[in-house]
């Protein structure tokens, strides 16, 4: 059975939190909040409590999980070293949604690490996962509390959706500002490298560490020899039941190649969605249209896209044109799930 818990951020509930974070202690499995998307928790250092995270989601053994901490000098018994320039980015940038990675030390269970030599470490800024972690007196190892595959949860709805029935405890503790998952990170070479783009953009990191790369696997993991360095990236995600495509170029252009290919889809009996911003939204007439958000403020965009790609699910929509965004700043991030979403595949609107 799952207990589900409304707690509110701005008003903690002590004992209901008391009450999430003795499961926790004791081995068991709870989703909450962050400010990037829920996560669902279980004790780091004990590899049965980890291994139930793993049942839960359906996720592949060999995709590591990011541990959870409250305060910084709790990641001094979890890694070998902490780099200078991992000072620079934590003091900047914690609590919120950056992810590092790091040499680990040798009290991270195998199953955190997933047979790597490394461990990846973030403290969100969410209240309800800022006490949590504290209350439970143990570092949290969360993935995004979603089946495998699935878009993340922003929402406590989206949580109960997946997990219902497979974890102890669900914190219904409303939606998630951010709306994508924590930048990673790698610190451990020379030059920092982003694994995944996310809430803490590359420009924003360049302002503090000067040269910072991103993995080739990010703009498309098939066109790349070798594995991505973070393992996560390799598998299909973010997906909705319909097939996604992504068409990409000047707006009007876009605009007017998915109305193009809608109607050569619907010629064949197809039921077509489109996802669209706010600034174009006028331009599509009747049928399945969602909005990710204002162009203008590509942060709502962020905070919408898993949640409209969810929304979809809940359709008869069998194929998914989508509008693409800037791949700059946090359009990097969005750019990234979308094309996960859509398996990479991309049409030039020209
Ligand atoms: O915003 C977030 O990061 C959310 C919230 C809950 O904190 N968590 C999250 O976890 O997105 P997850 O498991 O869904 O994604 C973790 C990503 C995966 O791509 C994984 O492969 C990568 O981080 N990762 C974890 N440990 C790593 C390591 N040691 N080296 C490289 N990549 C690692
Ligand atoms: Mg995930």
């Amino acid at each position: 059975d799952t207990m589900i818990v409304e707690i509110y951020p701005t008003e903690i509930d002590s004992r209901l939190m008391n009450e999430c974070a003795n499961i926790l202690k004791q081995g068991g499995t709870v989703a909450f909040p962050t400010e990037t998307v829920y996560g669902l928790g279980a004790n780091a250092l004990d590899s049965k409590a980890v291994k139930k995270i793993f049942e839960a989601k359906g996720r592949p053994s060999d995709n590591p999980l990011i541990v959870h901490v409250a305060k910084t000098e709790e990641i001094l018994p979890l890694v070998k070293e902490i780099p200078e320039k991992a000072h620079r980015v934590i003091e900047k940038f914690w609590p919120g949604p950056l992810t590092l990675i790091f040499e680990k030390s040798s009290i991270i269970p195998y199953e955190i690490s997933a047979g790597l030599s490394t461990v990846a470490i973030r403290m969100p800024s969410h209240p309800i996962a800022i006490r949590l972690i504290e209350e439970s007196g143990v570092p949290i190892a969360a993935p995004s509390a979603n089946i495998s595959g699935r878009p993340s949860p922003t929402k406590a709805e989206h949580v109960i959706e997946d997990l219902i029935g497979k974890v102890d405890a669900i914190i219904a503790g409303g939606a998630c500002n951010v709306g994508v998952e924590s930048t990673v990170l790698d610190m451990t070479g020379q030059v920092p490298m982003i694994l995944r783009p996310g809430g803490v953009t590359k420009e924003m990191l360049e302002e503090v560490l000067g040269e910072v790369v991103i993995d080739p696997a990010v703009e498309n993991p098939n066109e790349i020899n070798g594995t991505p360095k973070a393992p996560g990236m390799k598998y299909t995600h973010y997906a909705p039941k319909a097939e996604v495509i992504i068409i990409q170029g000047d707006l009007n252009n876009t605009v007017n190649k998915i109305k193009d290919i809608r109607l050569s889809y619907e010629a064949e009996n197809k039921i077509v969605g489109v996802i669209c911003t706010d600034e174009t939204r006028d331009k599509y007439e009747e049928g399945i249209v969602k909005s990710m958000g204002s162009r203008k403020h590509p942060e709502t965009i962020a905070a919408n896209l898993f949640k409209v790609l969810r929304e979809f699910d809940d359709t008869d929509v069998e194929i998914i044109l989508s509008e693409a965004v800037d791949n700059v700043e946090i359009g990097q991030a969005i750019m990234n799930r979308l094309k996960k979403a859509a398996g990479y595949r991309i049409i030039e609107a020209e």
